[in-house]
């Protein structure tokens, strides 16, 4: 049980400071994350919130007297997962009155006191911006009342807090650097469900990206919805932008970081088109580990639906971005989102993207079918018209290409050392680790020696598949 934990305070400028978590109160903790890193990111803020008020925190549901749903709301099928989940938990709290149910996160956000209808089974409703007061709401709870708290904020950042690790490797994390999003994209229900976009103070930053690596964590991850948004300056907290007050923007921030130690890996996500600038790649192509690596989501490859998206760039716009970073970063690979089926888009538009792709070749993708959301520019403006069959046939088509060119990358790295960060065993063989190079490939290859999770290796390639490289340290 840890009595003591570190937090960061935002006045002492990031400096680490000890506080003592109140004593064990025997009660235990269960979270389950849904949705995108920021979510698995604010579990860990959670944790990290009640491990002060004596909570611990279990991987088993069934001895938890506390039971913490942190959900997506970003397609359809995202909220469907939540509610089945939420039925399972029925009958554990047929059996444990007792039992505290929670939603927390982008349903709770956008659902609010409607979900305390879900099921007659949840208890407590929190937004994304109101895990500070989780404590007041399970303290509500008691007698079997139901709490909710859905205020967005302009300044929460939670930046003082120094998460508390849930599902580690020990040796890669995220640390959050902007909450929200300004941007407004036609189909994202993101800027409902996390509010306004805010910096987060790049001291507290640093000091928790430090910490890791003093507790032997290896690789950090930068996380905000737009990174390259990401503005600091002392008095404004980043929401009011005052130019005569020196900020921070993020090529700035990732330099900070990249400075705590040559062995701290850096990456980031997400990036956005619109906003990458060169002053980033620069930074990049300044410090070894910085890693050759952009997720650089391009939505689509037709500028009349980029247009309707609300995405800010053309496909021109794009490719100008795509060669700015082969200019710069001659060794980095880059890795998108595409959505299939858009509100009208023509099988002319659809093949627009196949043709970026084409010319792309992204080493990666995430690619999903359109998913109408309640209140957005989409649903307010434009007809869901693609009907399901063919956007499931485009999105197969997206899907059969980007294999394509992801397993042409592999290919091309047989034969070719990299330096990899070993991170874990493989699931597939426990004779077996698995790790990273720096353009984010997995790399399978056998133990040898006494390396282990947190070294660098140099594996040579010996093979691929698809989703994978195979090689042998050397
Ligand atoms: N901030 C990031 C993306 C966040 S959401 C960015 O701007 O790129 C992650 C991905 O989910 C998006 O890139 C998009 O491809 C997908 N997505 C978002 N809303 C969607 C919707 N309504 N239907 C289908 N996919 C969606
Ligand atoms: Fe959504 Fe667009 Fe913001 Fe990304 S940038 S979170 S897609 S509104
Ligand atoms: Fe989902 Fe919310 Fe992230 S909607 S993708 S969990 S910001």
């Amino acid at each position: 049980m840890s009595v003591v934990e570190k937090t960061i305070d935002e006045s002492k400028q990031g400096e680490a400071l000890l506080s003592v978590q109140k004593e064990d109160n025997g009660k235990k903790l269960y979270i389950e994350s849904y949705g995108c890193a920021m979510n698995f990111a604010d579990s860990e803020v959670v944790a990290s919130i009640l491990d002060k008020e004596g909570y611990n925190t279990t991987r088993n549901a069934e001895e938890a007297d506390i039971v913490f749903l942190n959900t997506c709301s970003i397609r359809e099928k995202a909220e469907q997962t939540v509610r089945k989940r939420l039925t399972e938990f029925k009958k554990q709290k047929k059996s444990n009155p007792n039992l505290v149910v929670g939603v927390l996160g982008c349903m709770a956000e956008r659902l609010k006191k409607d979900l305390l209808e879900e099921e007659k089974l949840v208890d407590i409703v929190v937004g994304p911006d109101a895990y500070r007061d989780l404590p007041n709401l399970i303290q509500e709870t008691n007698g079997g009342n139901k709490a909710v708290n859905v205020l967005l904020s302009r300044e929460e950042t939670y930046g003082d807090i120094a998460p508390v690790k849930l599902d580690q490797n020990g040796v890669t994390s995220f640390v959050s650097i902007t909450r929200g999003c300004d941007n407004m994209c036609s189909f994202c229900v993101v800027p409902f469900t996390r509010g306004r976009e805010r910096s987060r103070n790049p001291l507290t930053i640093v000091a928790e990206a430090r910490d890791l690596f003093e507790k032997g964590y290896r690789e950090v991850t930068l996380l905000g919805q737009n990174v390259d948004s990401y503005r600091w300056n002392m008095t404004s907290k980043g929401v009011i932008k005052d130019e005569t007050i020196p900020t921070t923007n993020f090529a700035q921030l990732m330099e900070m970081v990249a400075q705590i130690h040559p062995d701290l890996r850096i990456r980031f996500s997400t990036s956005h088109p619109k906003d990458m600038g060169d002053d980033v790649l620069e930074v990049m192509a300044k410090y070894e580990n910085i890693c050759d690596y952009i997720h650089l989501p391009v939505q689509s490859g037709d500028n009349e639906m980029l247009k309707k998206m609300n995405r800010g760039y053309t496909v021109e716009w794009f490719k100008n971005r795509i060669d700015a970073i082969h200019r710069i970063l001659p060794n980095a690979l880059v890795s998108t989102d595409i959505i299939a089926g858009f509100c009208g888009e023509t099988e002319e538009q659809h093949q627009n993207t196949l043709k970026l792709m084409e010319e792309v070749r992204f080493s990666f993708a995430y690619m999903y079918k359109y998913s109408e959301r309640p209140k957005t520019l989409a649903e307010r403006k434009y007809e869901d018209d693609v009907d399901e069959k063919t956007k499931g046939r485009r999105l197969q088509e997206i899907i059969d290409l980007q294999m394509q060119h992801a397993h042409e990358h592999n290919k091309r790295a047989v034969g070719k050392t990299y330096k990899v960060l070993i991170e874990k065993e493989s699931k597939k063989s426990k004779d077996d680790y698995s790790g990273r190079n720096s353009q984010n490939a997995m790399v399978i290859f056998p133990k040898k020696g006494d390396k282990k999770p947190g070294d660098y290796v140099n594996v040579k390639i010996t093979g691929c598949t698809a989703a994978s490289l195979i090689g042998e340290i050397v």
